[in-house]
């Protein structure tokens, strides 16, 4: 559990729900995170990043400002250090009287506990106010700078903040106040603005947490972060993505081509096949030179789109994946390792699994991964009702209504959608 109390907690936070902001006071039995939980962090994004990895990521800034590579390196921790104490000296060592900030993005992918923790009070705070089109991204933000390095903005996702280490203070002022404000906005983008913080603090709501306190704020309010302190800080803030479009949806839908990425190697020379365009006489490109395969992938992308229910799919998939995770999306893929048949198939949480029939097809979710069952769905019906329920299954029995050549790709699902039955 996340708080003392996730069911009680989570209504009274629907009551404040895009309100305003609101402290839950010694919510927590414990900080959600700690010094050496945040160094694990540290390491596990430095290693995926060194690996060239898409998650967990860092962003680090000096002063203010984006770091270059050679200072980048200083926040790698060197290899004798061992704990969070002589890491922060390395970093105080390296950047004397500078201010500094270690943001870690996807930190649940880099400390997986922070997810297993979360995860259940979302459900019950979801259960209230919906779940998030857009699902949720989680950062901790780590420094001991005095404020927001990019000063007073919005951001459009609701907040919920926890400190780890030290005390975290933000200064909170309603949507209207800055709204019609047009000489303090910064062009282009209407989330920042540039207004001295002195200058308005007296109008603001400041609210300061520890690490046993849960900070609420609404997507579209205005924030900063302020502190006195030069001491390190570090908090965890999840952001709720709860509005989206359905545009968004389409577009993670349809199964664009990859496009090779810039500088991923040799193979992407193999996708050069438009080098040039090539033009006739009339000076125009001639439609008979379309290169075969831009027509193959175009036939592909459209018989996708086109086949039976495809688009009640694509949306059950999106919204399955999103309340089966509670945003977070699916887990990071391990590999399964060989079938085993006999294995046990459970789900802990029932709120982890759901699943939804179309015609023939079922679509099951569980924490966030999905899997495609193409016929019996009465019987799949059955045996996911079974599983939810709390009771235990077989993997053979599943395995029974999918072709042998889609048995590896169930026992994935099965194994990294954390319905292995463990103990
Ligand atoms: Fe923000």
């Amino acid at each position: 559990m996340l708080t003392l109390d996730d069911a009680g907690t989570a209504e009274d936070l629907a009551k404040v729900w895009g309100r305003r902001p609101h402290v839950f006071r010694n919510a927590m039995p414990r900080p959600v995170f700690e010094a050496t939980d945040f160094f694990s962090g540290v390491v596990a994004t430095a290693q995926a990043m060194l690996n060239g990895q898409s998650k967990p990521t860092g962003r680090l800034a000096l002063n203010g400002k984006s770091t270059s590579i050679d200072e980048a390196l200083s926040f790698i921790p060197r290899s004798h250090i061992q704990s969070f104490e002589q890491y922060e000296e390395q970093i105080r060592e390296s950047f004397r009287d500078k201010e500094f900030s270690i943001i870690l993005d996807n930190v649940d992918v880099a400390l997986p506990n922070i997810r297993k923790r979360v995860s259940p009070f979302m459900h019950s705070l979801f259960k209230h106010v919906g779940y998030p089109v857009r699902g949720i991204h989680s950062c901790v933000y780590a420094g001991n700078y005095a404020s927001t390095p990019f000063g007073i903005h919005m951001d459009d996702c609701h907040v919920i903040m926890t400190a780890g280490i030290g005390r975290k203070t933000v200064a909170f002022w309603p949507r209207e106040y800055f709204e019609h404000r047009r000489d303090l906005m910064i062009p282009g983008s209407m989330a920042h603005i540039q207004a001295k913080v002195s200058d308005h603090i007296d109008d603001a709501v400041v609210l300061e947490i520890g690490p046993l306190d849960l900070l609420y704020w609404p997507a579209g309010y205005w924030h900063v972060g302020i502190s006195d302190a030069k001491d390190f800080h570090a908090a965890l803030s999840i952001g709720i993505y709860h509005k989206g479009n359905a545009a968004g949806i389409v577009k993670d839908a349809v199964a664009l081509p990859p496009v090779a990425n810039a500088n991923s190697g040799l193979p992407s020379y193999d996708s050069l096949d438009m080098d040039g365009i090539k033009i006739s006489a009339t000076n125009a490109p001639a439609v008979s030179m379309a290169p075969q395969r831009f027509t193959d992938m175009w036939n592909e992308v459209r018989a996708g789109m086109l086949s039976e229910n495809a688009a009640e799919i694509a949306y059950l998939k999106h919204t399955l994946s999103t309340i089966t995770s509670v945003g977070f999306g699916p887990p990071v893929l391990e590999s399964p390792g060989a079938i085993q048949h006999m294995a046990g198939v459970a789900i802990g949480d029932s709120r982890f699994l759901a699943w939804q029939n179309v015609a023939d097809t079922t679509v099951v979710a569980s924490h966030g991964l999905l899997f495609e069952f193409r016929s019996n769905p009465d019987e799949i019906n059955a045996l996911f009702l079974k599983i939810k329920r709390g009771e235990e299954t077989s993997f053979t029995e599943i395995a029974a209504f999918v072709p042998t050549e889609r048995l590896h790709d169930l026992w994935a699902f099965i194994v990294n959608g954390g319905l292995l039955r463990t103990s």
